[in-house]
């Protein structure tokens, strides 16, 4: 427990599948006879290499996963990881190749299983969820048109957002307009990695292709200043999370990370996990952390809370009352 733990906490970058702690993930395994040792640490958490061995293992653990109801069970056991570091709305990412294959109809049932379970977790843990349904830029501009097509069909109060997560160096953000126009047609609000694996360029491309409102990640945009001043002049806002990118080495330590500098120079930055487990991170860790690097305070975590429900993906109701929660 941490001073932090208890401030009221807004999160708009979690991945569902990524947040699945490692025992629920060893059980899903036992219980469906699969293998799946080989992802585990001796210590139990996940074991993993670099970035692309990142990927194969996330996509091992995520591949037990098989089912609606695994879903929901998976949801309600991050709802609780979540609210024992304060967080009071969070919005999830979850991708219909891994939900369904592809298929909108199954990812439908997927979405209708987490928003139940949402639904659950609203009233047993105090914690407000919505979802974003990401295409996996590995997987290729054809089974993300596929991925867009699922979440305009399933968009609506729940499913709010559609992004783009997965390997930043494979192909170009235009390569993925077709799914991000389809989405931004169904009403989905827009956000994509980008300036995690590749600099300043890159976000300046995914910028103008995609047309987002939030990057995730966006920190390399603090080697070229005047982009900087950009995203700071049009509000776009980074979804940080700082302990992922020093666990998978963008940066040496805390005080390396630029969220502090993006900041001062009037970025709208906010604050994530990303994949908790994985990177051995938890909201109040990120906060314990940012503090001893660069002295943020309990103000100062305040105002990073309501600059993310302001970005937040969800209607001007839930706004207020989350907004409520935050004050008190
Ligand atoms: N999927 C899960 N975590 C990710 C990350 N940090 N970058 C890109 N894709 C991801
Ligand atoms: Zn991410």
């Amino acid at each position: 427990m941490s001073e932090f733990t208890d401030l009221p906490k807004v999160e708009l970058h979690l991945h569902l599948e990524g947040a699945a702690p490692a025992s629920f993930i060893r059980g899903m395994a036992a219980e469906k006879r699969e293998d799946i040792s080989g992802i585990f640490a001796a210590d139990g958490g996940y074991a993993w290499r670099d970035f692309p061995h990142f990927l194969k293992v996330y996509e091992a653990a995520a591949s037990v996963l098989r089912s609606p109801r695994d879903y929901h069970r998976l949801m309600l056991a991050v709802a609780e990881e979540s609210a024992a570091s304060g967080v009071i709305y969070s919005e999830v990412f979850l991708s219909p190749d891994l939900c369904g294959g592809g298929d909108a109809s199954a990812f439908a049932d997927y979405i209708a299983a987490i928003r139940e379970a949402a639904v659950v977790a609203e009233a047993t843990c105090g914690i407000t969820f919505r979802a974003i349904a990401t295409s996996i830029r590995h997987f290729g501009p054809e089974r993300a048109r596929r991925a867009a097509l699922a979440a305009a069909e399933s968009a609506g109060d729940f499913l709010t957002g559609f992004g783009m997560a997965g390997d930043e160096n494979v192909l170009e953000p235009a390569d993925f307009a077709w799914g991000f126009d389809c989405a931004r047609e169904a009403g989905l609000r827009l956000t994509a990695h980008a300036g995690e694996w590749r600099g300043p360029d890159a976000i300046r491309d995914t910028l103008r292709a995609l047309g987002p409102e939030r990057l995730g990640h966006g920190v390399r945009a603090i080697e070229d200043l005047a982009l900087v001043d950009e995203l700071a002049e049009s509000g776009v806002v980074l979804e940080l999370c700082p302990v992922s990118n020093i666990a998978l080495g963008l940066y040496p330590d805390m005080r390396c990370h630029p969220a502090g500098e993006l900041d001062r120079r009037g970025v709208k930055v906010t604050i994530s996990t990303d994949d908790p487990p994985f990177f051995r991170s938890t909201m109040a860790r990120e906060y314990e952390e940012l503090h001893r690097a660069f002295d943020w305070d309990e103000g100062q975590f305040r105002k990073l809370a309501v600059q993310a429900l302001d970005a937040a993906f969800c209607d001007a109701d839930t706004k207020k009352k989350i907004a409520k929660k935050l004050e008190a």
